[in-house]
């Protein structure tokens, strides 16, 4: 019998998922799930998002709602595992047996703590911990089932990197124990934001949510920012200067791209007519999606919180086993 790959990934609850978590993720989520080779564990990153977050009825609430969102996107919960971070307390023990391999100055300089710290220059004192040692939590998540697969956005590849360095140290240190987990094969993904500032992320206020209707997409697509150095239609448009086109990347067909570009490029087709395409297409992805998360509105959160509790039991049967082997190694067992 061939031995499954295990696939791990965990979105945090922090609000409404866009299509950067879609493209960026979740669609590999919903690919890897269906090849039978795979093992999959999808969770809910709870625990990092006390980072920022603290209405605790807000994370509930977020967190019902991934785990509905999770099945819409077409991941079964029967044949893959959904669990709440917070359902494996084990985890958070592996977090602090992993962070004492880690060293301070490589979570200094993870990207997610600099851009914090650097803005907050003042408040240093208020970046929290928790925020610093944010990644060693993310590598528990990923070693304690024996991830081999991470699929995530660009973003969080210095996490996974991390997490990458502590499997191969631990092993050096104390025998071979962890698999080494990839990264999504091809290129990381970064979805852009609407603003045409930077990716697209649910505290910048520049995104597609997954459930916004197609008159939202409309007025959203419509204000997004494009090729700032096109004036007038009838100037030429660079479209790798236009976020736009990025999505367009993304979600539009071989012959749209080529339409498009070659429209901008010689002033033949106007930001109207661009975004028309990409409003349509992205109207296309989100309609099945969100017809089944409104089916899903009978059962409601009930059925998401027996499907964390299903889950939870499989992921903590899974994670237990490692961290009982890890203390074991590390001269620390349960007496
Ligand atoms: P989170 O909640 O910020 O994002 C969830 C996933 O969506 C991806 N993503 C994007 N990808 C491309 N372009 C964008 N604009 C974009 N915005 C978001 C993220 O890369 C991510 O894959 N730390 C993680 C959660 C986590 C985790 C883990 C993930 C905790 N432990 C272990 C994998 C493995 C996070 O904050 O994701």
């Amino acid at each position: 019998m061939i031995e499954k790959k295990v696939v791990l990934s965990g979105i945090r609850a922090t609000g409404s998922l866009h299509l950067g978590n879609y493209l960026g993720a979740m669609k590999y989520f919903v690919k890897l799930s269906k090849d039978e080779k795979n093992s999959c564990y999808f969770f809910i990153a709870n625990l990092h998002t006390l980072t920022t977050r603290i209405n605790p009825d807000d994370i509930l609430r977020d967190l019902k709602e991934i785990v509905l969102t999770y099945i819409s996107i077409g991941i079964d919960p029967e044949s893959s595992v959904i669990f709440a971070q917070s359902s494996v307390p084990e985890t958070s023990e592996l977090n602090w047996l992993l962070a004492c391999l880690t060293s301070v100055a490589e979570l200094e300089k993870m990207p997610h703590f600099k851009e914090k710290k650097d803005m907050k220059e003042i408040l240093h004192e208020t970046v929290n911990v928790g925020l610093l040692t944010y990644p060693v939590l993310m590598a528990a998540d990923i070693l304690g089932p024996l991830a081999n697969k991470v699929p995530v956005g660009e973003d969080q590849h210095p996490h996974v990197e991390l997490a990458r360095d502590l499997a191969r140290r631990f092993n050096a240190l104390y025998g071979e124990t962890f698999p080494v987990p990839e990264l999504l094969e091809g290129e990381a993904i970064r979805v852009p934001g609407l603003d045409g500032k930077g990716k697209m992320g649910k505290s910048n206020q520049n995104t597609i949510d997954l459930m916004d209707s197609p008159e939202e997409v409309l007025k959203k697509i419509g204000k997004a920012v494009t090729d700032t150095a096109r004036v007038r239609k009838s100037d030429a448009g660079n479209p790798l200067n236009c976020g736009l086109y990025t999505l367009h990347q993304l979600l539009s067909s071989d012959g749209e791209l080529m339409e498009v570009y070659a429209g901008c490029t010689s002033a033949q087709m106007g930001c109207v007519d661009c975004k028309k395409i990409l409003v349509e297409n992205i109207n296309q992805l989100l309609a099945p999606i969100q017809v089944k998360r409104f089916e899903l509105n009978e059962k409601g959160s009930k059925y998401a919180l027996e499907v964390l509790h299903e889950g939870g039991k499989r992921a903590r049967k899974k994670i237990v086993a490692t961290v009982e082997n890890v203390k074991e190694k590390m001269g620390v067992p349960l007496y």
